[in-house]
């Protein structure tokens, strides 16, 4: 008994030294620990052996039956583990370790001006939220006051997906009713005002040239709390503006309409490069159109599930909708609007985060 004992175990070392899958060790198993297995059979012959050897033996087959299992479930781990790795590594595909000649990436201009802002409005107290490219109606215009078969629609005419009620979203505004739904409860509850700006791609179909691009990027920020008005934007915006041009900059509001917001404007900055006399770049206007705004419409926020009534408490607040392909423009000095989606790496590398 002794040496059949010692023979199965070399045989079984040998075999799981050969198991290079998890087949081949499920296969050892049966064959070792199975119903009809090795261990069954010494059991069986556990009876043919005389009752004084019998606890003897019995303790040898019990003692081995537990060695093969821990040694099995040792080897099905560490299989496992490289099974998991290899299927990461044929995922990627390449050794991050190799040298390389290529030169080093750069980020897009637009992600440079979105982290900037990202990071102004954070040590402003803002939350940075992420949104879909693909909404339904109801974001992108029902609960922006914009019911269906509203003129305001021609004005952001986008791209319908063939499911049902699916499009691209034409503005950042799509967002503002889930972003009020997320923190409206720590308002009611705790307060807490609702500051959030979430920057995202945004698409409209439009004939494409120097200035106009069907894929585009925003920033949008909402502030909503007890008394907002009109002040808490003039100065957020006037802060945030100063901080991305480096410099103070003047600001001014003009009316401007949009269908979720009430009072609605433009915001203009004084132009940077002539100071307000007038030159090319501002049209000799002096001025440069920069963020449209206003205080969210009433509407807007109930069908955030904010309250807009005297009782409990009044809410109210502001949104803005910044372009950042045009802020990037205009930081970097680019003239046209297509570089950003050409992908020529000439062009796109040479801007550098401050
Ligand atoms: N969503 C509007 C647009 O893209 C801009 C906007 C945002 C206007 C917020 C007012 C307030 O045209």
């Amino acid at each position: 008994m002794r040496s059949k004992i010692q023979e199965l175990k070399k045989m079984f070392d040998r075999q799981l030294q050969e198991a290079k899958d998890s087949p081949a060790l499920e296969q050892m198993r049966v064959e070792f620990l199975g119903k009809k297995g090795n261990i069954t059979g010494l059991m069986k012959e556990l009876g043919k052996v005389p009752n004084e050897q019998k606890k003897e033996y019995g303790q040898m087959i019990n003692s081995f039956k537990q060695q093969l299992t821990d040694q099995l479930e040792v080897a099905r781990k560490e299989l496992q583990k490289q099974e998991e790795l290899m299927a990461v590594n044929s995922a990627e595909a390449y050794d991050e370790s190799m040298p390389t000649d290529h030169p080093v990436g750069s980020y897009h201009p637009i992600t440079l001006v979105q982290r900037e802002l990202e990071e102004i409005f954070k040590s402003m107290g803002f939350d940075v939220e992420d949104y879909n490219e693909i909404v339904d109606d109801f974001h992108c215009f029902e609960a922006l006051n914009i019911p269906k078969f509203h003129p305001a629609r021609d004005m952001q005419d986008t791209y319908y997906l063939d499911t049902p009620n699916q499009l691209l979203k034409s503005h950042t505004s799509a967002a503002q009713n889930a972003i009020m739904i997320k923190y409206g409860k720590a308002l009611k509850e705790e307060g807490r005002p609702i500051k959030a700006v979430f920057p995202g791609r945004c698409f409209r179909n439009e004939a494409i040239d120097a200035c106009h691009e069907n894929t585009f990027f925003q920033m949008e920020g909402i502030m909503i709390d007890k008394d907002i008005s009109i002040s808490n934007l003039i100065y957020f915006m006037k802060t945030m503006l100063s901080e991305v041009f480096e410099r103070d900059v003047t600001v001014r509001l003009r009316p401007g309409f949009f269908p979720f917001v009430e009072p609605g404007f433009e915001l203009d900055i004084q132009c940077l490069i002539c100071g307000g006399e007038g030159c090319p770049s501002c049209k000799n206007s002096g001025w440069l159109e920069l963020c449209p705004c206003g205080m969210i419409h009433p509407n807007v926020l109930r069908y955030g599930g904010i309250n807009t009534e005297e009782e409990p408490y009044k809410y109210t607040g502001f949104a803005f909708g910044l372009g950042l392909t045009r802020l990037a423009m205009m930081k970097y000095g680019v003239k046209d609007i297509r570089v950003f989606n050409e992908y020529d790496l000439n062009a796109l590398s040479q801007f550098i985060s401050k």
